[in-house]
């Protein structure tokens, strides 16, 4: 049967950096709810337009919204496709809610990668994080790195702040986050599916760890 894995972690741990990994090692496709709302909004679409509230205040966004995401982007996956869940589920009904569709599409809940990231570094990578736009494809870079400033602006570029980047918000995701969603992890180490995983140092040596503590869960 195909696989389901859960991606938990703080905002800014380092999810969306390590799903190249795991897709190409574990043979899985993507569900982020994270960037399937962005693409809403920034496509003006009715659920992006009430979704856009809450992300730009760093809230969750209401549970029928995520609900209707979530069933529309795991019916577009073939059925016998494993799928990973980035950043989802952020709360006990989203982990409900999961638990009944999975049963519902004969996938079983293999594993839940948890990246474990102090407040600290969690502000610093997000308050400095830029993309990149104008120059080609958008991509990320740390306004610490002088060299990757200088390379998007030669380029054309411009390295553009997430509007839910700045430093109030973060504060609020971090929050909604020890609040809402660490919590779950009580349930998954309960059911035996609980993988926590160091997620400071460099990008490689956390994929690394990653692909470790999921191995040993296959
Ligand atoms: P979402 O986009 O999912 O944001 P998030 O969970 O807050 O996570 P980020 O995307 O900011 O960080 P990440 O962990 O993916 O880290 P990344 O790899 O990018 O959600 C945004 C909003 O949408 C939420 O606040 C909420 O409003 C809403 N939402 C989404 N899902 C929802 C749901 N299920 N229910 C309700 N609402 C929902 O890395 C971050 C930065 O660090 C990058 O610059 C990266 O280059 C850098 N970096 C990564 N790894 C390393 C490393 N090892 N060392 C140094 N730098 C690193």
């Amino acid at each position: 049967m195909p696989p389901a894995l859960v991606l938990i972690g703080p905002p800014g741990a380092g999810k969306s950096t390590l799903t190249g990994t795991l897709l190409e090692r574990f043979r899985l496709v993507r569900v982020a709810t994270g960037e399937l709302l962005r693409a809403e909004i920034a496509a003006g679409t009715a659920l992006g337009r009430a979704a856009a509230q809450y992300v730009e205040r760093g809230a969750l966004v209401a549970d029928g919204l995520i609900d209707q995401l979530l069933r529309a982007s795991l019916d577009a996956i073939p059925a016998d496709t494993g799928v990973l869940l980035d950043g989802y589920p952020r709360n006990v009904h989203q982990a409900d809610v999961l638990d009944a569709v999975l049963r519902h599409t004969g996938r079983p809940l293999t594993a839940v990668l948890a990246l474990d990231l102090p407040d600290a570094e969690v502000v610093r990578r997000l308050g400095g994080r830029r993309e990149c736009r104008g120059a080609g494809a958008p991509w990320v870079l740390h306004v610490d790195d002088a060299a990757a400033v200088a390379r998007c602006r030669a380029a054309g570029g411009t390295p553009v702040q997430r509007a839910d980047d700045r430093p109030a918000v973060i504060r609020r995701r971090l929050a909604v986050y020890r609040a809402e969603t660490e919590p779950l992890l009580t349930r998954y180490r309960a059911a035996g599916l609980l993988r926590v995983v160091d997620a400071t140092g460099a990008p490689a040596e956390v994929a690394t760890r990653a692909v470790a503590a999921l191995a040993s869960a296959q």
